[in-house]
């Protein structure tokens, strides 16, 4: 028997310890909250995707009355952002969240099961590590890479 650790890495930063690229995609972020439709959970999320041609792509979540037929924002984002640029790489991904009272989330929400694997996806397509910041207002979760998101990924690799 072998008994294995994974070493999992996150950082939370204060405002002040963002830099300012950061805090322009957190604030994409915080702001595509306002684009979401949210009539069955209230819950807005928002989501902001850099990426090295300099564009800054945006999304958020999209309810349906057929529950499952709704899409994350981290999807919508991602999804909108390879559509948009096809030959750009994704960099960092910003995610912001609001609650039915209208106010941030006082802790930092992280993407569903689905969109890890899709943030998988779009890191392996990209050749370099996801950068993802989670805001809350009491401070922002920075995480280097989706192997610390997901760990045990499935990847084209994993077929080969
Ligand atoms: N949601 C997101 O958009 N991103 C997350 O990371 C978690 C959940 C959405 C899906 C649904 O519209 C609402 O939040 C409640 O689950």
């Amino acid at each position: 028997m072998e008994n294995l650790k994974l070493d999992i890495r996150y950082r939370i930063l204060k405002e002040d310890e963002l830099s300012s690229e950061d805090l322009i995609l957190i604030n994409k972020a915080k702001e595509a909250t306002a684009t979401s439709y949210t009539p069955y959970s209230h819950f807005r999320v928002g989501a902001a995707v850099a990426m090295d041609n300099g564009e800054i792509i945006c999304g958020s979540n999209q309810e349906n009355a057929a529950f499952p037929s709704g899409l994350c924002a981290e999807r919508c984002a991602i999804f909108y952002a390879q559509a948009a640029h096809p030959d750009a790489a994704v960099t960092t991904l910003a995610i912001a969240a609001r609650q039915r009272d209208g106010l941030f989330t006082p802790q930092p929400i992280s993407p569903c099961g689905a969109c890890r694997q899709v943030l998988a996806e779009a890191e392996y397509r990209a050749k370099q590590p996801m950068r993802v910041l989670l805001y809350g207002t009491q401070g922002t979760c920075e995480i280097q890479g989706i192997g610390h998101l997901l760990p045990f990924m499935f990847t084209d690799d994993d077929m080969h």
